[in-house]
């Protein structure tokens, strides 16, 4: 595996592969990589002839500075993880590299009707800084797919959105959340649990699953069992932002009419903010 951290040594690399006719997969990651990241690898591994992984902690995407300082940093961990899963090349960019000209003066990516609903609204900022590194590093890596994780669905919504509206010539691919055996769905964040809270943290899950679940034995007030489960969050010691039952493929507030369904939750526990969602499907 090889690592570079100048976009002209990326693109260099990515000109020699694009002229043998070969097919390239890109994943990005802010790093501190764990099984979930690697899953993505793996896929990419599966799709592609050459798999790009760039780890890059965006701070156009933090809202709140301290939780950008603290973010977990583990190059030489990561460098050895990827080069374990079949990662050709690793792209780790510098913030003076990305943002040339400071964050302030660069141009931004709005993707619509994201703001106002789910993270968005508790996030203030966050979606344009994600859209807009994710456009910077498709031009440079210039893939023909890129592999996202379910885990941060309104995030693979918004990137499948952007790709559409702006005709970027390259594929998404979504891969399910994976998860610890408690159900937790593995982040970098939760190591900012205790181990009890480890423990506790997986009660995030099992209240999806049981929304899932009365969800499918036709329970169809939507508004109390979001209203119930913020309760039982609650009452398990978590400080939830939201839990919200939504069309999967839009993220508008489920109708009782609709069949795809997406249940999404956000938490606070301890010194992480915490989130999952899952499908439900009444076909
Ligand atoms: P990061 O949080 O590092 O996540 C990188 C990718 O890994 C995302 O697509 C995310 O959905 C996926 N992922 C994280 N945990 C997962 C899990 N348990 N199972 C499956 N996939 C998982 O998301 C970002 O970085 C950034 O916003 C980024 C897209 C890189 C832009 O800066």
């Amino acid at each position: 595996m090889k690592t570079v951290s100048s976009i002209a040594d990326l693109r260099q690399q990515v000109k020699e592969w694009k002229q043998a006719g070969l097919c390239i997969a890109f994943v990005p990651t802010m790093g501190n990589l764990h099984q979930g990241h690697l899953s993505l690898v793996k896929k990419a591994r599966e799709l592609a002839d050459k798999v790009i992984v760039s780890i890059f902690v965006n701070p156009l995407q933090f809202n709140n500075k301290a939780d950008l300082s603290s973010y977990p940093r583990t190059l030489d961990k990561d460098s050895e993880q990827l080069h374990s899963v079949g990662c050709d090349l690793l792209f780790t960019p510098t913030a003076d590299a990305m943002y040339p000209n400071g964050m302030e003066n660069q141009t931004i990516v709005t993707v619509p009707n994201m703001d106002d609903k789910l993270c968005g609204r508790h996030r203030a900022g966050h979606f344009d800084g994600v859209a807009t590194v994710v456009i910077k590093l498709f031009n440079m890596a210039q893939a023909d797919i890129a592999v996202f994780g379910e885990k941060d669905y309104q995030q693979l919504l918004l990137i499948k959105t952007m790709v559409n509206d702006l005709n970027l010539p390259i594929d998404i691919v979504g891969v399910e959340t994976y998860r610890e055996a408690s159900g937790l769905a593995m982040s970098s964040r939760n190591q900012y649990l205790t181990e009890s809270q480890q423990n506790q943290a997986a009660g995030l899950y099992q209240t999806l699953l049981s929304l899932k679940q009365k969800i499918e034995q036709g329970e169809q007030n939507f508004l109390e069992l979001q209203q119930q489960a913020m309760t039982i969050l609650t009452e398990l010691g978590f400080t939830p932002d939201y839990v919200d039952i939504r069309c999967a493929s839009d993220l508008k507030q489920a109708k009782v009419s609709d069949k795809q369904l997406r249940i999404l939750v956000a938490a606070g526990l301890g010194k992480a903010r915490l989130i999952d969602n899952i499908a439900c499907n009444l076909d």
